[in-house]
Order: structure tokens, then C-alpha cells, then sequence
């Protein structure tokens, strides 16, 4: 069968270097490889935590530039906003049809939510987080996806994706695509400024998007011990050689742990990596910057993606609903 990645990003926050080095870059990577890729913004998704319009719209449109900015082909790939695929919701309605809500019960972020609460376990929650599972498994589903892409955080969510398709498959006919989780970061953790999981509920990320003199900023601020210039520096444990690492060639990655046994001091490494992620980054930026004022292109790259995706998905969701018994009387 046709190998066919799909992944989505859920628009909250702007994207930062822990999303570029984690997500964005081997995903284009991955699309630049593979015959067909659907890339989309889950802006349904984004507003079970979120409804302050203001922010999903920014939000929106930022990630969007973002992986345009980065690279993406709108040509190769379909890229399109999940609230443009209408089909997507009827799909899951359909799945909440035939999931267990035991299986949902055991989501760990539901799990997580409720075990905050004391008196009232439900309290905050909405039906939109016990449900997520179920949107995420008809984005999935809908585009007879192969490869899903994911960060390790998501693993639950692609499993019950498979159990739900194997059961819609077992009850009725054999007619959704059970997918592959691709887990993009199993082994590497972007640190942030103070050495933690870059996060924004941190707030210790470093942006993708800002200007030169911010990236500066934010690297000059990238906590390190308190070892003087010419003592020498140990690699392991040090969230700039980390950081490096992802950004330099092996050649320079030997460079620099040759200068850290030479006690290089803590600004001039910290000056060489904010070069070399300058380096990378001064095409994104002033791609981003190209496009920021150009709604109407952004507007025509995401209409064109959900024209196409809706063309499959028009065809997908007739055939379900056909074996469930919904469609033309005859
Ligand atoms: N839940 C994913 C995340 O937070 C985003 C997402 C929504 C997704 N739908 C998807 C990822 C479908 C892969 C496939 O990262």
C-alpha cells in the first residue's frame, strides 16, 4: 500500500525552536521523502482549552506562516485547516458511535485533568477533552492515513485511533485504514532556557519566529554552571552544547567539544550557537516576514489544501455512511 504521512498541529501559542527542532523540521523532512503527506492546522482541537478568539486566530495564521516559512510545498503537500473539512466532524460523530467510553475514561490527559479536581472529579471538564481522542482518530481516518507522525506524548491518542478503526472495521466492513505511529522524539528532549523540556508553560522557550535580537536575548539568557572563562567545560548536562548538537555538522560539533576542553567561556559559546542558529533561521525569518502581511495568499494556499482534502474526504465519508445504513433509500 501507498505510504501516506499525515500529522496536525494543534494552534495554540506560537511555534517555538522545541516545535521547529521536535516537529516542523522532521516533517518536512519526511515530505520532501514521501510520495504523499497531509499536513493540518487542528483548530477544532485548539479550542477545548482555549476560547479566547483572538488568540486561536493568531495562532492560526502564526503556525501556518511558520511551516510555510520553513519549507513547506504547498504543491506536494496538503496542507489545510481541519474546520475546512467539514466531513472530519460528521466522521466523528460516527466514531463516538462505536467507541467505548471505558476506552476513553483511561485518556491520560482526561486522566490528568480529573485527578486535579478534589470534591468534583468532572469539574472544568468539557466534552470536548473527554472526546478528543475521537476527533483526532477521524482526522486520522479520514485520509486513509498510513504514517502518523507524532511526538511521544501522543502515542495513547494513535492507539486508541487503531482500536477504534479496528472496531468500526470489526462491526461493519473492513473500510478504514488502521495507521502506523511514527514517534518523532523518542529519545531527544529539546531543552529550554533553564535545561527543562523547552515548553511554554514553562516560559522557557526560545521563539522561532522572533527577530535577530531576540534570538541573542533568549540565548544569552540559557542558563549554564558558574565555571569561569578557561576552566574546562564538561558537554553532557549543558543545554548550549545540546542545542548545538541539533543545529551543527559533526565537524563542528567536534570543534566545539575541543573549545569546551579548552575552557572556552560561557558568551562566546553561547555567541557561536546563536550564530549557527541565526544561520538557520535568517531564511525562515525573512520568509515569514515576506508573508506576514499577505493574507490573501495564505488565504489561497489553505483553500486549495482543503479543496483537496475535502475531494477525498467527500468520497470517504459517503462510502462509511453507505455501510452504516445512511444513505439513499432504495
Ligand atoms: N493531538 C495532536 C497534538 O497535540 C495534534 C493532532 C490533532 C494530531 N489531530 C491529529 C496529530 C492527527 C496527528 C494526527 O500534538
Amino acid at each position: 500500500m501507498k505510504k501516506r504521512i499525515l500529522t496536525g498541529i494543534t494552534t495554540t501559542g506560537t511555534p517555538h525552536i522545541g516545535n521547529y527542532i521536535g516537529a516542523i523540521r522532521p516533517a518536512l523532512e519526511m515530505a520532501r521523502d514521501s510520495s504523499e503527506s497531509f499536513f493540518f492546522l487542528a483548530d477544532y482541537h485548539s479550542i477545548i482549552k482555549n476560547n479566547n478568539s483572538e488568540d486561536i486566530k493568531n495562532s492560526v495564521k502564526n503556525i501556518a506562516l511558520a511551516w510555510l516559512a520553513c519549507g513547506l510545498n504547498p504543491n506536494k503537500t496538503i496542507f489545510y485547516k481541519q474546520s475546512d473539512v467539514p466531513e472530519i466532524l460528521e466522521l466523528t460523530w460516527i466514531l463516538n458511535c462505536v467507541t467505548a467510553k471505558g476506552l476513553m475514561n483511561r485518556a491520560h490527559a482526561y486522566k490528568a485533568a480529573i485527578s486535579l479536581n478534589k470534591e468534583d472529579p468532572d469539574k472544568g471538564i468539557n466534552m470536548g477533552l473527554f472526546s478528543y481522542p475521537v476527533l483526532m482518530s477521524a482526522d486520522i481516518l479520514m485520509f486513509d492515513s498510513t504514517h502518523v507522525p507524532v511526538g511521544s506524548d501522543q502515542i495513547q491518542h494513535l492507539e486508541m485511533t487503531r482500536d477504534i478503526a479496528q472496531r468500526f472495521n470489526h462491526l461493519y466492513k473492513p473500510i478504514l485504514t488502521i495507521p502506523e505511529p511514527m514517534i518523532q522524539d523518542s529519545e531527544n528532549i529539546v531543552p529550554g532556557l533553564d535545561g527543562r523540556k523547552m515548553s511554554k508553560s514553562y516560559n522557557n522557550v526560545i521563539p522561532l519566529l522572533g527577530s535577530e535580537k531576540e534570538l541573542r536575548k533568549s540565548v544569552m539568557k540559557i542558563i549554564t554552571n558558574s565555571l569561569e572563562p578557561g576552566e574546562p567545560k564538561d558537554i553532557s548536562d549543558c543545554t548550549v552544547f545540546a542545542l548545538y548538537e541539533y543545529f551543527a555538522s559533526e565537524a563542528q560539533i567536534d570543534d566545539l567539544k575541543k573549545s569546551y576542553k579548552d575552557g572556552i567561556s560561557w558568551g562566546d559559546a553561547k555567541e557561536i550557537l546563536f550564530k549557527l542558529i541565526n544561520e538557520e533561521l535568517n531564511p525562515i525569518r525573512s520568509k515569514f516576514e515576506e508573508l506576514k502581511n499577505n493574507n490573501d495568499y495564505l488565504n489561497d494556499v489553505l483553500n486549495e489544501g482543503a479543496k483537496k482534502a475535502r475531494l477525498l474526504a467527500q468520497e470517504k465519508i459517503l462510502a462509511i455512511k453507505e455501510i452504516i445504513g445512511i444513505s439513499k433509500i432504495n
